[in-house]
């Protein structure tokens, strides 16, 4: 278990460069295996999802090969379609194999994904669209299935999951079919396994858009490709500026990407410049509540910032209201904020927590505990804002998704350091 240590109560300032992103290299991975060659994705995060997604892609039969921030994955040949549980257990995304060994291989064999602290996470969403393509599974302790021919199909999916798109996209890109998919997740993470495809050859329309085409087509050929950089990583670093009163410039990110953020951030009262690829916000003036602000499927506000958006408001001027609709157990912060003393009340029922703003000297350290990726990274911006020392428990949560926070807090002139506890 590794622990976090911040000494809080500086405003936080500087230049940071954005990894890339962690939600776009994990199905960016996953769609290599459809590629009978070499991959190379450049600018891949450095962190222990995609350690364990290559791990993954090693034990089916790849050849992968780290060179710092690029990735080099050959899928000549694969040697298995089943992933162990072992692998898969570590971390949810595992499920994107599906699409992509069906679309490889016709079969795979995945253990069912289980839940996760923020959510049951099922994955019904998923089976009923590829079954809707041909596809046979059995569900048990795995997923056994198979598909021998992709069939041309209509699909309208009952929820945007992003997941599910993808794995639909994974197992159709690669075949005779045509498959029209409505009420499709936008996300930028499925614009951009769009987009990599196609630079791969394939002929899919509409990404990013609420309704995708994917024309089939008989073999992908070998790419080298640019990740983009992690816009939720982009906004907990503007978070950390927001919440300690500072300034930042977030360098290498499409703002556009995260409108429905910064929007938010200038509706508390920070100054945000927004350029072609870079973000600058400023709180020298602190911040006020915001009286509501409800997480959407993009371009709504998206769920991965209510943690942080949460830990930023503890300090504001006034009160907040923020709810919660796409997963139904995103509290975990909250609940640990409350032993830092913040104002926080959680009304479960309806998905909804109230922040009473305090004054900074009201607050006191303590010993937190993360409780997941993005709640753990909210409880170090929570840690910042407090004065004195506090520690944050169960980092290895938050070293799934980024991969150096105590540097990217150094460079903003913070105080903190990492200690592992056998
Ligand atoms: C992706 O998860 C992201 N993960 C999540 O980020 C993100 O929060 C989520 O999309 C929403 O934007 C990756 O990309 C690896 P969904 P995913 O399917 O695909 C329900 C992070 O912190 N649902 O859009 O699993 C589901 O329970 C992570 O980086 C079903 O009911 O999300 C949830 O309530 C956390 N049945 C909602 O839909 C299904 O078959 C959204 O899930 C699938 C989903």
């Amino acid at each position: 278990m590794s622990s976090l240590i911040i000494t809080g109560g500086v405003p936080l300032s500087g230049e940071v460069k954005v990894q890339g992103s962690k939600n776009a290299a994990l199905p960016l991975l996953a769609a290599s295996l459809l590629i009978k060659g070499t991959t190379i994705l450049e600018h891949c995060p450095d962190i222990s999802d995609v350690a364990c997604m290559l791990d993954i892609l090693k034990a089916v039969g790849c050849t992968v090969l780290r060179e710092e921030e690029t990735i080099i994955i050959d899928a000549q040949i694969l040697k298995q379609t089943s992933v162990s549980r072992k692998e898969a257990e570590k971390m949810r995304s595992s499920i994107s194999l599906l699409g992509a060994l069906l679309g490889r291989a016709s079969q795979a064999r995945i253990p069912l994904p289980g839940g996760c602290s923020i959510g049951k996470r099922p994955v019904d969403i998923h089976l009923a669209a590829l079954r809707s393509l041909g596809a046979e599974i059995e569900e048990k302790e795995e997923l056994y299935a198979r598909l021998k021919k992709c069939e041309s199909k209509e699909i309208r999916f009952p929820y945007p999951s992003v997941g599910a798109v993808q794995n639909v996209i994974l197992a159709s890109v690669v075949s005779e079919a045509v498959v029209v998919m409505k009420n499709c997740a936008r996300e930028p993470e499925v614009e951009e396994l769009c987009t990599f495809l196609n630079q791969a050859g394939a002929n899919i329309q509409g990404g990013g858009t609420d309704t995708i085409i994917v024309y089939g087509v008989k073999e992908l050929r070998e790419i080298r490709y640019t990740i983009r950089s992690d816009r939720i990583a982009a906004g907990t670093f503007l978070a950390m500026a927001a919440a300690t009163k500072g300034s930042v410039t977030i360098q290498g990110i499409n703002p556009f990407e995260l409108s429905a953020v910064t929007e938010v951030f200038a509706k508390i009262g920070c100054h945000v410049k927004l350029y072609t690829d870079a973000i600058c916000l400023e709180a020298y003036k602190g911040i006020r509540g915001i009286p509501f602000l409800k997480t959407m499927p993009y371009p709504g506000f998206p769920t991965d910032m209510q943690s942080q958006v949460i830990s930023t408001l503890i300090c504001a001027k006034g009160n907040s209201v923020i709810r919660e609709t796409v997963f139904e157990n995103r509290f975990g912060a909250a609940i640990e904020l409350q032993k830092i003393k913040a104002d926080i009340r959680i009304n479960k029922r309806d998905q909804l927590v109230v922040i009473h703003g305090r004054d900074k000297r009201c607050l006191c350290p303590a010993v937190l505990q993360a409780p997941d990726l993005r709640g753990g990274a909210a409880l170090v911006i929570a840690a910042l804002i407090v004065e004195g020392t506090s520690t944050i428990k169960h980092m290895e949560y938050v070293e799934r998704g980024y991969e150096n926070i105590s540097g990217v807090i150094h460079t903003l002139g913070g105080i903190c350091c990492r200690e592992n506890e056998i």
